[in-house]
């Protein structure tokens, strides 16, 4: 491990099955990075405690994330795959660097704007301490990359100023600055041709899902609203299901929808049906590793918890280290 040129960790709110923005913008840099780096992959489920909506299932939705990111082909061989609150180190970590936090940095994170925009009736306390949370998340295994997409620049630069403030207070190096690896793939937008890909908006497609389901989603997918007839000529630069097939589709076949939609050769119906095809022919190998996993649900928690205890023989070291520079009796 030590031979590799650092370690990455990130982490994923439990959020049950993953659908194609969640691969693209995320899933398939983790297992990119694993040759390269010495990855920790975690399921943040305390964080999902901190928004009411997604207190539900928690179990059932790390399962069915987790299989996800195995079908995909992240590796517990090669990364630590584990569940955040089976370290609660995380959470002592939380509660010291909470102390060198002013309230003012936290209130004014866009991010904590958002939620309170979201949900202004649920503003508690752990939510307006979700960065520090994250902070403690990536400080406690010493990571210094992080793989995350562009919304969470704001809390990469917050935990930055974290380790400088606690190293600064208690004269010490113990805590390392990340720097943050941006893994956003050219946005995904949903089925609605116009927000990015997400469960909550209902506008995802799902990466497990059937191959009726799949083709289903893709039929419903929003196209150029300026082309009202089959007759009409299209533009594919303003149209999500060209954007898809650049993803999944053939060369040849990108620039065929290219030309033919630009001159109604094509109708919109056939170009999705195009991509419903080559989508379903791309996920079929991923749907069937699941599908293989999914039948020994033991052994997907006996790698979380695997990975839990390699986790926690970090987490320790690092904690001996916080509590002595800290100077805690
Ligand atoms: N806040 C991240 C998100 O919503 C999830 C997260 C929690 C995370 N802890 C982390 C990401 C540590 C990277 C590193 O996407």
């Amino acid at each position: 491990m030590s031979a590799k040129r650092g370690r990455v960790f990130s982490g994923a709110r439990p959020t049950g099955r993953q659908h194609l923005g969640n691969y693209l913008g995320a899933i398939k840099n983790y297992i990119a990075l694993q040759d390269d780096y010495d990855c920790v992959y975690c399921v943040v489920d305390i964080h999902a405690l901190t928004t009411l909506e997604t207190t539900h299932n928690l179990k059932e939705n790390t399962l069915d994330m987790v299989l996800d990111w195995l079908a995909a082909g992240m590796d517990p061989k090669k990364s630590i795959i584990f569940i955040q609150s089976h370290v609660p180190e995380v959470t002592e970590l939380h509660t010291y660097l909470s102390m060198v936090t002013p309230l003012g940095k936290l209130t004014d994170l866009p991010t904590f704007k958002d939620k309170v925009r979201e949900n202004p009736n649920n503003i508690n306390y752990g939510l307006v301490g979700y960065p520090v949370l994250m902070a403690a998340d990536i400080l406690l295994y010493k990571a210094d990359t992080v793989p995350v997409g562009v919304d969470q620049a704001p809390h990469i630069e917050f935990t930055r100023e974290i380790v400088r403030s606690f190293n600064y207070h208690y004269s010490t190096n113990v805590l390392i600055e990340p720097k943050m690896k941006v893994t956003e793939f050219p946005k995904i937008i949903g089925i609605d041709g116009q927000l990015k890909m997400s469960k909550s908006l209902d506008n995802h497609i799902e990466m497990a899902g059937t191959a009726e389901e799949t083709t289903k989603r893709v039929m419903l997918m929003v196209t150029d609203p300026a082309r009202q007839r089959r007759s009409d000529p299209g533009n594919p630069d303003i149209c999500n299901v060209f954007a898809m097939h650049k993803i999944f589709s053939s060369p040849q076949e990108v620039s065929m929808v290219n030309v033919e939609c630009r001159r109604a050769g094509i109708g919109c119906v056939d170009c999705k049906k195009l991509l419903a095809h080559n989508l379903n022919k791309n996920l079929e190998p991923f749907r069937q590793r699941r599908a293989a996993l999914a039948q020994n649900e033991g052994a997907i928690w006996d790698i979380l918890h695997d990975g839990s205890k390699r986790a926690k023989v970090i987490a320790e070291k690092t904690m001996t280290e916080v509590r002595d520079s800290i100077g805690l009796p």
